[in-house]
């Protein structure tokens, strides 16, 4: 019989629910985005996550069984993200799935967040026709983290999805997650909320434009030397450079008025924005980007290459970077390494990953004990 478990995420700023088969198969895929209540801050407000998770988790259920065609009956299981996140998000998601679970009589499974991006890549992968081979290296690189894993499977029969995965941490950010310093670097130079995407798009134009910028326009930022661990990440000094530049150049005030006025008139996106961007700032956006997305490249595959890996993947938030996707496309050939990624919406928070993750716990026999609390510094390894 195929197993159908729900599985609730509301770890951050979307509320999500969805009904997966046997780890794979995805039935139906519900996410409420709280994009609009936050972005007038500039970034995720806690207290109003809580609130907004409140009042769309029993329609984001509802609509992923309906989507689905099921009915709570038909469920074997219930999957919850315990951590990590904000405390109140994930306190409701958590509660009301351990109210559904006790009432439908079936088993609740807590899900570690982070495991849940790692099968979002596995759940994209099955949809491809496709089985990434272990061990792999893993890069999670969202708002919240950027960390890198060394992932072997665990358990005796069955493939990934049954067995699931075994962790080992090799690294992650001393400072900033790389989708952090893009939403912090987006609100400096007034180009709206959430960074990623915006900058994503406009730095892709300039790449298509071509180099038509002089030299002393063109902000070099070196690679990032880290002390110690090789596999660790920083991305403030970016940030800061960006920031320092942008203070020195009070020819930039006006251009950053222009734009916080567009945001204010709804106009966010690149096609508003770019045109009210000098080509200095154009630039610097470029480099900015070519900066993280060299880092994130380059001390994924040197850690690839380290543990004898020649599978990476990739997921989180900012895995849905196109200059991301495409430098990481060109260097793992010649690496001898197979890259994988989630699609756009497996890669940002979604619960198919979070009932995906949970069905080689159901196997195990991982069930949540009544005492699950919320943990929003939980570990992966
Ligand atoms: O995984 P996610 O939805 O939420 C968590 O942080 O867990 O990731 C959101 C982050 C934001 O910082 C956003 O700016 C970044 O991912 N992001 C991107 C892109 N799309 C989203 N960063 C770079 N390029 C993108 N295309
Ligand atoms: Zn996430």
């Amino acid at each position: 019989m195929p197993t159908r478990i729900l599985g609730i995420e509301s770890s951050c700023d979307e509320t999500a629910a969805a009904i997966v088969v046997d780890g794979r198969e995805i039935l139906s895929s519900v996410v409420a985005s709280q994009l609009d209540i936050h972005r007038k801050y500039g970034g995720v407000v806690p207290e109003l996550a809580s609130r907004e998770h409140l009042r769309q988790i029993v329609p984001v259920v509802r609509e992923a069984l309906s989507q689905a065609g099921l009915t709570f009956a038909d469920l074997d299981a219930v999957g919850v993200t315990h951590g990590p996140g904000l405390v109140g998000a994930l306190l409701v998601g958590l509660t009301y799935a351990k109210v559904l679970a006790a009432e439908i009589g079936k088993p609740l499974i807590p899900v570690n967040h982070l495991e849940g991006h790692v099968h979002a890549v596995f759940l994209e992968a099955h949809l491809a026709g496709r089985t990434p081979t272990l061990p792999a290296v893993c890069l999670i690189v969202s708002g919240g983290h950027t960390l890198l894993y060394h992932v072997q499977t665990s358990g005796e029969e069955g493939d990934a999805a049954e067995r699931g995965f075994q962790f080992r941490r090799l690294g992650g950010t001393r400072d900033d997650a790389a989708g952090e310093a893009y939403d912090k670097v987006a609100r400096l130079l007034a180009l709206g909320y959430p960074g990623g995407p915006i900058i994503d798009q406009i730095a892709s134009r300039v790449v298509a434009a071509g180099n038509v910028f002089a030299d002393e326009d063109r902000l070099n930022f070196g690679p990032v030397k880290m002390k110690g661990n090789a596999h660790d990440f920083s991305f403030s000094g970016i940030k800061t450079a960006v920031l320092y530049y942008v203070r020195e150049h009070p020819e930039f005030t006006g251009e950053i008025e222009a734009r916080k006025k567009a945001l204010e008139q709804g106009l966010r996106k690149a096609a508003d924005l770019a045109p009210l961007c000098s080509p200095r700032t154009l630039s610097l956006i470029s480099n900015f980007q070519s900066a993280v997305v060299r880092d994130l490249t380059t001390r994924t595959l040197a850690a690839a290459s380290e543990t004898g890996s020649h599978t990476v993947l990739v997921s989180g938030g900012v895995a849905a970077n196109s200059a991301l996707r495409k430098q990481f496309e060109a260097k793992a050939g010649p690496a001898g390494v197979d890259v994988f990624f989630p699609s756009r919406a497996l890669s940002t928070d979604n619960a198919a990953m979070i009932a995906a993750a949970a069905y080689p716990h159901l196997l195990a026999g991982d069930i949540a004990a009544d005492e699950l609390n919320a943990e929003p510094n939980l570990r992966l390894a």
